[in-house]
């Protein structure tokens, strides 16, 4: 893996009034790496993402992508950036064949290659029979996998993916581990967001342990490991522990078990 930053984010804050959404995080990613932001829902993973694309306005903090200012340089940033979003596709009323049309002409792709290229991911992703069909009508799954295909066509350097596997079955989440894999073969980056272990697990080279808009562990997954004194442990424990939150799962686990042995000994007495 080479060496060189492709996001840089050093002390990053973003509040909405009393919520502090982003307070003070700082990460690298590096080229050919999958860097994975994981925490539950409202750690603040869309907040720093909107921040780097420049769709947000931080309160403090340095970041950049490429060496651009997210804030001052969005349009040459997006140029090399292709990025899924949370929401669903805005595109409802049009089929992914013309939303592939589309998005060739507004990057100024060659038509005829770009329908082929995203023709041969629909495939790989079992979804070549919806091609002509109104996305409006897709299932969940296969939103997201025309959305990851609409973002990948350009061939970014830098690919930026906001919780975007939580529709995917088992199948199509290992032929998006193999396309980001290729991805980050050819030297490209990923900064993926997900609140499911197993899949940040899976997917990412290192992680980024997110929450109450803290980063409070970074590393691979054996370093996450050191840094929690949890050697040997599951994803999950680390993340209990970094989160503190093991004490208090300790703890409902202690009532639930009393608790239900009391019922079991009250049934059988
Ligand atoms: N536009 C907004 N206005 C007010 N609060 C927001 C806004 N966006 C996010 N938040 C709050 O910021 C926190 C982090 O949210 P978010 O970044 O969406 O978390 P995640 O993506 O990790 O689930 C949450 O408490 C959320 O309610
Ligand atoms: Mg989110």
């Amino acid at each position: 893996m080479s060496n060189d930053v492709i996001i840089k984010v050093e002390n990053l804050k973003k509040y909405f009034g009393e919520v502090k959404a982003v307070n003070d995080i700082s990460f690298n990613v590096y080229n050919g790496e999958v860097f994975g932001l994981l925490g539950p829902n409202g750690a603040g993973k869309t907040t720093t993402i909107k921040l780097l694309l420049g769709l947000l306005e931080p309160l403090e903090g340095d970041m950049s992508i490429f060496g651009l200012n997210p804030e001052r340089d969005e349009v040459q940033i997006k140029r090399r950036v292709g990025y899924v979003s949370e929401e669903p596709l805005i595109f409802k009323s049009l089929t992914p064949k013309d939303l592939f049309s589309f998005i060739a002409s507004i990057r100024g792709l060659d038509g005829e290659e770009t329908s082929e290229k995203a023709k041969d991911y629909l495939e790989s992703l079992e979804a070549d029979e919806y091609y002509e069909q109104l996305i409006a009508t897709l299932s969940h799954g296969n939103k997201q996998k025309i959305q990851i295909i609409a973002a990948i066509l350009h061939e970014p350097d830098l690919l930026i993916l906001d919780e975007p596997i939580a529709g995917l079955d088992a199948k199509s989440v290992k032929v998006v581990k193999e396309i980001l894999d290729l991805h980050t073969k050819q030297g490209g980056a990923v900064l993926f967001s997900t609140h499911i272990m197993e899949i940040a697990q899976e997917l990412c080279d290192r992680i980024g342990i997110i929450n109450k808009g803290k980063l409070v562990g970074i590393g691979t997954i054996e370093e996450l490991r050191q840094q929690s004194n949890k050697l040997g442990a599951s994803l999950e424990e680390v993340f209990l522990r970094l989160t503190e939150q093991d004490a208090s799962v300790d703890e409902i686990v202690k009532r639930l078990r009393a608790s239900y042995k009391r019922k079991f000994k009250g049934e059988t007495s």
